[in-house]
């Protein structure tokens, strides 16, 4: 049984040979690997590893952090700290980036993570996961911000391990995305889910409806199409899910197709959305692209996105190509004024996006 099945290390030898910044990344992405074994561990070991329940602390983003988010990310950081890999790591939970001594470091690499994605799902025994994108450091120095903040299309490497009933390691670096699935008894993340290709078309999608109110027109029609399905113009039923956390909302998409939506919306004026692009967005979009998708804000692709803060926040709608790019026609059409539909009293709110 289980003959010939190609483990993580295997798959990244043959994907990644050549030249030596090749190999020091398989080098890192095994590295990866064993942090999110460890991560894994430490979840399902659930109450009865005391890893429930939230510290007193918060992060810069305004959150409390839960024990996990801070166990989790002391793995990443611990595996980042050592091997000569890695220059620099920023992180979800740490205000500014953090160098790593060179004595011990000095690598190739910049490291960016969100260390536990779905913190809310911890404590009620439902999926999280973890987020990771690698950029490239600078070559004789220490790395400094603006190093880190690179468009995403610059991305080495991404992927996302999620805690679900099965650990699952999804990675890519621009060669297509693949899924790895973690075998416990022996400890090898084995590739399970080769060349991972999201459907085009979909009849279900993701978002936090409890924001309805927030949101900017042409997402608010975009859901009131697929909820009113075949009475109105999509002629089809649609189905809803939203798990709270992006990694597993994301993953099922990868799985069977469907557009996950985190969009801009007035509920805070001074954030431009949820989710953060450096170690969200970016990551899941290259991710997802990869995988035949889109990584859109409605407005403009993800990955170009020129960076200005290592915790900014973005607008986020990916997931299958047909359903982003008719959200990005609702937006084009909204913003120049063709959608008259959607600017009569159904959606008064259009005043408040006018100017
Ligand atoms: P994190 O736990 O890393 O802060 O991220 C949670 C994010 C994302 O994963 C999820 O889709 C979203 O927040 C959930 O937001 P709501 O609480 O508004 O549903
Ligand atoms: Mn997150
Ligand atoms: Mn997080």
């Amino acid at each position: 049984m289980h003959q010939g099945r190609t483990t993580l290390s295997k798959f990244l030898i043959q994907q990644l040979k050549g030249a030596p910044e090749q190999s020091d990344l398989a080098a890192l992405l095994v590295d990866i690997a064993a942090a999110v074994k460890a991560i894994s561990a430490m979840t399902a070991k659930g109450e009865l590893g005391g890893v429930l329940g939230s510290l007193d602390s918060i992060n810069v983003q305004g959150e409390t952090q839960k024990k996990l988010d801070l166990m989790s990310n002391q793995a990443f950081i611990n595996t980042f700290s050592t091997g000569g890999l890695v220059a620099g790591l920023a992180s979800e939970e740490n205000d500014d980036p953090v160098e790593i001594d060179p004595r011990d470091g000095g690598g190739r690499f910049l490291a960016l993570f969100d260390p536990l994605d779905g913190s809310s799902n911890i404590d009620v025994n439902v999926s999280v996961g973890s987020i990771f994108s690698v950029l490239r450091a600078p070559e004789g120095r220490a790395p400094v911000i603006t190093d880190y903040l690179r468009p995403g299309k610059n991305q080495l490497a991404a992927g996302y391990a999620i805690y679900g009933p099965s650990t699952m390691f999804v990675l890519t670096v621009g060669k297509g995305t693949h899924g790895f699935t973690l075998d416990r008894e022996v400890g090898n993340f084995i590739l399970t889910h080769p060349l991972l290709q999201i459907p085009e078309d979909t009849s279900e999608f993701a978002i936090n409806a409890s924001n309805e109110r927030f949101w900017e027109p042409p997402v608010q029609r975009y859901v009131a199409e697929c909820k009113n399905g075949s009475t109105d113009v999509r002629q089809r039923d649609f189905n809803m899910r939203w798990i709270a956390s992006m990694v597993a909302d994301i993953h099922r998409i990868l799985m069977r197709g469907g557009v996950f939506m985190y969009p801009r919306d007035t509920k805070d004026p001074s954030k431009e959305g949820r989710l953060r692009l450096m170690y969200e967005a970016n990551p899941m979009s290259f991710v997802v692209e990869q995988a035949g998708g889109i990584g859109s804000t409605g407005r403009r692709r993800i990955l170009d996105i020129e960076p200005e803060q290592i915790h900014q926040r973005v607008p986020v709608i990916i997931g299958s190509r047909n359903e982003v790019e008719r959200l990005e026609r609702y937006h084009r059409d909204y913003d120049s004024g063709i959608d008259e539909k959607y600017s009569s009293p159904l959606f008064q709110e259009r005043s408040l996006f006018a100017s």
